[in-house]
């Protein structure tokens, strides 16, 4: 395990310790920035308007912060893993659509979208993907190109929350949209990049290339212990007061500063007693002042509703009545989230992914697991934490078996029916 202590040791960082907070945005500014934003969501339709102009103002910035904000993670993507280097010499963007990477279409210009659109623009050259990074066109990579003897140069790196949780809408091409906030981007590998990285050794490089598409594992760099999760939606957990499947903070703030300090490598501090953790990177504070904004964005992330027509809404509805009665779903599964999330937590034995080696609760500061908000399930198969159910019918009879549901052929059908409806 000597490489992921060097791993470790090149994330957690002890030295220095003056803090420099953001400053503040000026009165004016935010008045500014609050009508501006109150206007585009008129001009869009939105339905914001009973929000005061503070809140707007507040998750405005989240969503800038959400998508753009590296928190200086440069140090880690750049400085220790080098991926700048590799991403100049050899990921053009076939490669980059290939591991699950997505461009915003939103940032392109006219004349580089009809060169996609044509076929002139050279998909196969790695400088093309300098030039997407050049526009902040890949969604979650940040990267700083300069020129350099007539050619552009990768000269930094980072990653940002979009890198996970955002994914596009394909409109323009398989990988290649409007940016959709919040959806867990299961195409992504994000073993798989990491895995190119010239500074990790070949055991610590296979290891992360095992982890497959959409999953990730938040506890490696602390505990060196392998077993990743699903990255989950960000939307639909307005209300619910236990973020992560482990239910390890009771706000999303306390998750999001563990992610941006102990796994993006942003500069700031993570302390966390139950894990007996306590990280610094870098002197100064990069992450702290963001944190409300962050989470103000996060909340106003609504779940996206079932396609119309997606499911049958007769058998849909006996299947509610079995998941609020003779299934026992609700008993866990309750109130409008589908969650007890807010009364209490479950030990491990309660999740229907394990047992699992090594468990993944007890790798966690609370030990246990949330029951999982149901939200959007169509939108982000597989499931379970560990997504061991490729599908909402393996759910159901993982259930029917493990409970001795006694569940008939029908029945199963209209519990995936109202699963499908959420
Ligand atoms: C490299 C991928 C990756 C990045 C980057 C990332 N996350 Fe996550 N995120 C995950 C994974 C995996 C989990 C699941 C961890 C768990 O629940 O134990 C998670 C969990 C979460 C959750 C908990 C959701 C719930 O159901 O309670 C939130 C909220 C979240 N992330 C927001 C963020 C924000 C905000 C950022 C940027 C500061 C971020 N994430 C960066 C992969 C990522
Ligand atoms: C004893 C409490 C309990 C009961 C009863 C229960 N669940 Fe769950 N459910 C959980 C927990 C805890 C999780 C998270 C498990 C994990 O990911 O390890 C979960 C996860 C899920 C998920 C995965 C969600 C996702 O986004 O990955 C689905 C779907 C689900 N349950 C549906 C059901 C259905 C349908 C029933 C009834 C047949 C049911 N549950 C009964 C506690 C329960």
């Amino acid at each position: 395990m000597s490489s992921n202590r060097r791993n470790r040791q090149a994330i957690i960082r002890t030295a220095g310790h003056a803090r420099h907070p953001m400053l503040p945005v000026p009165a004016p500014l935010r008045r500014a920035l609050a009508l501006a934003f109150a206007a585009s969501l008129a001009a869009c339709g939105g339905s914001m308007d009973d929000d005061t102009g503070a809140d707007a103002t507040l998750v405005a910035q989240g969503r800038e912060i959400f998508r753009h904000d590296t928190f200086g993670d440069e140090s880690l993507w750049s400085d220790t893993l080098r991926m700048h280097e590799v991403i100049e010499a050899a990921v053009d963007p076939l490669t980059a659509l290939a591991v699950g990477l997505k461009v915003d279409v939103d940032a392109l210009p006219d004349d580089l979208r009809a060169a996609i659109a044509s076929g002139a623009a050279d998909l196969a050259s790695p400088a093309t993907t300098l030039s997407l990074i050049a526009l902040d066109a890949v969604v979650g990579i940040r990267g700083t190109v300069e020129e350099a003897g007539g050619a552009n140069r990768l000269a930094r790196v980072g990653i940002t929350c979009a890198l996970c949780h955002s994914t596009v809408d394909d409109s323009f091409a398989p990988g290649i949209g409007h940016r959709l906030d919040g959806w867990p981007n299961r195409d992504l590998d994000p073993g798989a990049i990491i895995a190119l990285s010239p500074a990790l050794d070949p055991a610590t490089r296979a290891l992360y290339a095992g982890w497959g598409k959409g999953r990730f594992d938040p506890r490696f760099n602390v505990d060196g212990l392998d077993s990743p999760v699903l990255i989950p939606p960000a939307y639909g957990l307005d209300g619910v007061h236990s973020v992560t499947y482990t239910g390890d903070g009771d706000e999303i703030r306390y998750w999001n500063r563990y992610v941006a300090v102990v796994e993006m490598g942003g500069h700031g501090r993570f302390v966390e007693p139950r894990l007996n953790l306590d990280i610094r990177n870098g002197d100064d504070d990069l992450v702290s002042d963001k944190l409300a904004a962050l989470e103000a964005y996060q909340l106003s992330l609504a779940a996206p509703a079932p396609a119309p027509g997606s499911f049958d809404a007769a058998a849909a509805a006996r299947g509610a009545q079995l998941f609020a009665g003779s299934a026992g779903c609700a008993t866990c599964h309750a109130g409008p989230l589908l969650t007890d999330a807010n009364q209490r937590l479950h030990p491990a034995a309660d999740s229907a992914a394990e047992p699992e080696m090594p468990s993944y609760a007890s790798r966690s500061a609370s030990g246990q697991y949330r029951t999982t908000p149901l939200r959007a399930l169509w939108q982000h198969p597989p499931y379970f934490h560990d997504g061991s159910a490729a599908t909402l019918e393996a759910v159901v009879r993982r259930y029917d078996a493990r409970g001795a549901l006694q569940l008939s052929d029908g029945e199963i059908a209209d519990l995936v029916e109202y699963l499908k409806s959420l």
